[in-house]
């Protein structure tokens, strides 16, 4: 009986990968900026992400994910679109990035995909959580930053909805409650932080979760 190939085991990598995830308006990009900053203090070399994007190609498929004049792209062309960026934006930056010893900052990774498709969208947690593992070749954050925010409070931050912002508030709490199940189910990998702080005490709260967590 033929068995299904197993995903290639990732063996340790020389850099750090971290990812920041939270619904629409968090600030993640504000503390991804503020963090970076900080790390380049202490002589690290930073690279960062935001998806869907990264690559030329990850960038044609944003325009289609995100362009509201695609407002009957089914969910399942959904899910593999953003795992198609993901694997590309994997193998041409994050892979080597890591590879050449950097710390990879993420703006979005495969919780994302888990919150809006496996959850809200309802397409099943695992199954969108085991596409983007084959789309990486299995590569899993070394920590994950949760900014958590009630949606009200993130959607009023929005002025000009993309086509996911335009979704209704309740698709927003939906994908909210994923990421604290999410976050809930594996405590090793995440930080979950309080996004209604200041800017400077959330970025207070993450620098001292990643000195206490990995050995950067
Ligand atoms: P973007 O404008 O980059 O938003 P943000 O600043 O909120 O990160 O848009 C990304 C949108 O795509 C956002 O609504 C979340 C959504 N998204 C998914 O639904 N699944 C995914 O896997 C990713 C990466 C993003």
């Amino acid at each position: 009986m033929n068995t299904l190939p197993v995903l290639p085991s990732r063996t340790a990598r020389p850099g750090y990968f971290i990812t920041f995830e939270g619904g629409e308006g968090v600030g993640k990009s504000t503390q991804i900026q503020l963090l970076k900053e900080k790390l380049i203090e202490l002589g690290k070399h930073v690279v960062t992400t935001r998806e869907p994007g990264g690559t030329p190609a990850a960038e044609a498929i944003r325009a289609v994910l995100l362009g509201n004049q695609y407002q009957d792209l089914s969910d399942r062309a959904e899910a593999m679109l953003f795992a198609a960026a993901r694997a590309d934006v994997v193998a041409n930056v994050v892979d080597p990035a890591l590879a050449a010893g950097s710390v990879v900052l993420a703006d979005r990774y495969f919780d994302s995909s888990v919150a809006y498709q496996g959850y809200a969208r309802n397409l099943g947690a695992a199954e969108v959580k085991a596409l983007s593992l084959w789309a990486t070749r299995g590569l899993i954050p070394d920590l994950t930053v949760f900014l958590d925010l009630d949606p009200t409070v993130g959607m009023a931050r929005v002025d000009q909805p993309d086509r996911l912002e335009s979704l209704a508030m309740e698709f927003h709490i939906k994908v909210r409650n994923a990421f604290l199940d999410i976050a809930n189910n594996e405590p090793e990998r995440f930080v979950v932080v309080d996004a209604s702080q200041s800017p400077a005490a959330i970025s207070e709260q993450i620098y001292a979760a990643i000195k206490s967590r990995l050995s950067l």
